[in-house]
C-alpha cells in the first residue's frame, strides 16, 4: 500500500477520507476522540503544502435528503478550533472545490449523497475528479465498501493510506499476527450473538479468554446456574460450552446483582454480591463480583498482549462500574502491549481516566471487530489493488 508520507503533496489537491463520525447530543459533540485522532494526518498534509479537502460520514441519514441533525457543521467548528485555522464546510462540491495551498475544507456528510452507501460508480468518480491524491485514513469506516471509502480509491489518480489508518493496522497486526505471550482477550458487552465470530476467532489465538457483561451471564448459565432476571441468551448455551471446551474461558464466579428495574437504575442503586448459586428469580446480574474482578486483574498483570473490547458490567452507573474499572485499571497498568477498541470501551477508558495506560486505543468500532474476526477490510483491499498497479 502506498503511504501518504512517501508522496510529494506540494500544491496537490488532496482528498482525505476521515472517520469524523462523532457522538452528538443536542448538536454538541460528546467525544472528539476521532477528531483528535485525525489531526496529525491533516497537519501533515497542510505542512506539506497540499490543498486539503476532508470528507466523512456522520450517523445514518436518509440518502438524498439534507438533514440539519446530520450536518458536519459542529465537526467543522471543532476542527477550526483544534487546528487554529478556518475549516469551511462545503455543501456543493460537485463543480469543484476552491481551496488554496495549506488550507483545509470539509465536505458535507457523504451520506447525504445518493449512491454513497451502495458504492455507486458515478459518485465515486465525482469524488475522484476532485483530487490529485486520495488519502484513505478512516480506519473506523474501512469495513464499509462505500463510494467515499472504496469506490473513490479505485478511480482517484493516486490512492494511498493515511498515517492514522496505517497506525491502526500496525497496532492490530502487532497484537494479533505474532503476539507476545501470554495473550489475553477481554470480550464484554451484552450479547454472545453479536460477538460470536469475534469470540471464535480470538479463542484460536489467545491463551486466556475473559468474558464480561451479558456475555459472561450466558457462560454462567452454561455452567448450570440459574441467572434470575439477568440478560443472557439461552440458545447460545451450547456455543458457550463449546468455547469453554476449546479454550480457557474466565467468566464471573461471583456477581453483583440488583433487584431494581432498568428504569430505576442510578449511581446509588442498591446491589449485593453473590455466588451464582444464590441468585434469586427477581435479581439481575449487572457486574462482576469483587473476587472475579481481582482474579481477572491478576491474569492481566502477567499478560504480554491484551486485546479488549466491551465492558464487564453496566459501568455507566457508578453502582455497577467497579468490575469494569478494576479490569480497565489492570489493563492500563499491565506492562504488556494492550489494544482497546469499540465505542463503549473507549467511553469506559474515558470515564476512569486511563487513556495514557493503554498502549493503543483504536478509533474503530465495527471495523475493529471485523479486523479481529479476520475479515478483509474492503477499503484497504482496494488500496492494495491500486498499489499493485
Ligand atoms: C462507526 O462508528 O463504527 C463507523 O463510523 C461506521 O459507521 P456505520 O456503522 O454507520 O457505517
Amino acid at each position: 500500500v502506498i503511504q501518504m508520507k512517501d508522496l510529494d503533496l506540494k500544491g496537490k489537491r488532496v482528498l482525505i477520507r476521515q472517520d469524523l463520525n462523532v457522538p452528538l447530543q443536542d448538536g454538541e459533540i460528546t467525544s472528539d476522540v476521532r477528531i483528535q485522532a485525525s489531526l496529525p494526518t491533516i497537519k501533515a498534509a497542510v505542512d506539506a503544502g497540499a490543498k486539503v479537502m476532508l470528507m466523512s460520514h456522520l450517523g445514518r441519514p436518509t440518502e438524498g435528503e439534507y438533514a440539519d441533525e446530520f450536518s458536519l457543521k459542529p465537526v467543522a467548528a471543532r476542527l477550526t478550533k483544534l487546528l487554529g485555522k478556518e475549516v469551511g464546510l462545503v455543501k456543493n462540491w460537485q463543480e469543484g472545490v476552491a481551496v488554496a495551498e495549506g488550507e483545509v475544507v470539509l465536505l458535507e456528510n457523504v451520506r447525504f449523497n445518493v449512491g454513497e452507501k451502495k458504492d455507486d460508480e458515478t459518485l465515486a468518480k465525482a469524488y475522484a475528479a476532485l483530487c490529485d491524491v486520495f488519502v484513505m485514513d478512516a480506519f473506523g469506516t474501512a469495513h464499509r465498501a462505500q463510494a467515499s471509502t472504496h469506490g473513490v480509491a479505485k478511480f482517484a489518480p493516486v490512492a494511498c493510506a493515511g498515517p492514522l489508518l496505517s497506525g491502526e493496522l500496525s497496532a492490530l497486526e502487532k497484537a494479533l499476527a505474532n503476539p507476545a505471550r501470554p495473550m489475553v482477550a477481554v470480550v464484554g458487552g451484552s450479547k454472545v450473538s453479536t460477538k460470536l465470530t469475534v469470540l471464535d476467532a480470538l479463542s484460536k489465538i489467545v491463551d486466556v479468554m475473559v468474558v464480561g457483561g451479558g456475555i459472561s451471564n450466558t457462560f454462567v448459565a452454561a455452567a448450570g446456574n440459574e441467572v434470575g432476571n439477568s440478560l443472557y441468551e439461552k440458545d447460545l448455551i451450547p456455543e458457550a460450552q463449546r468455547l469453554c471446551a476449546e479454550t480457557e474461558v474466565i467468566y464471573a464466579h461471583d456477581v453483583r446483582v440488583t433487584k431494581e428495574g432498568f428504569s430505576d437504575w442510578n449511581h446509588n442503586s442498591v446491589t449485593e454480591v453473590k455466588v451464582p448459586a444464590d441468585i434469586q428469580a427477581d435479581e439481575e446480574i449487572i457486574d462482576y463480583g469483587p473476587e472475579t474482578a481481582q482474579k481477572v486483574a491478576a491474569i492481566l498483570k502477567d499478560a504480554k498482549t491484551i486485546i479488549w473490547n466491551g465492558p464487564c458490567g453496566v459501568f455507566e452507573f457508578d453502582a455497577f462500574a467497579k468490575g469494569t474499572e478494576v479490569v480497565a485499571r489492570a489493563i492500563a497498568e499491565s506492562e504488556g502491549f494492550s489494544i482497546a477498541g469499540g465505542g463503549d470501551t473507549l467511553a469506559a477508558i474515558d470515564k476512569f481516566g486511563l487513556a495514557d495506560g493503554v498502549s493503543y486505543i483504536s478509533t474503530g468500532g465495527g471495523a475493529f471487530l471485523e479486523y479481529v474476526e479476520g475479515k478483509p477490510l474492503p477499503a484497504v483491499v482496494m488500496l492494495e489493488e491500486r498499489a499493485k498497479g
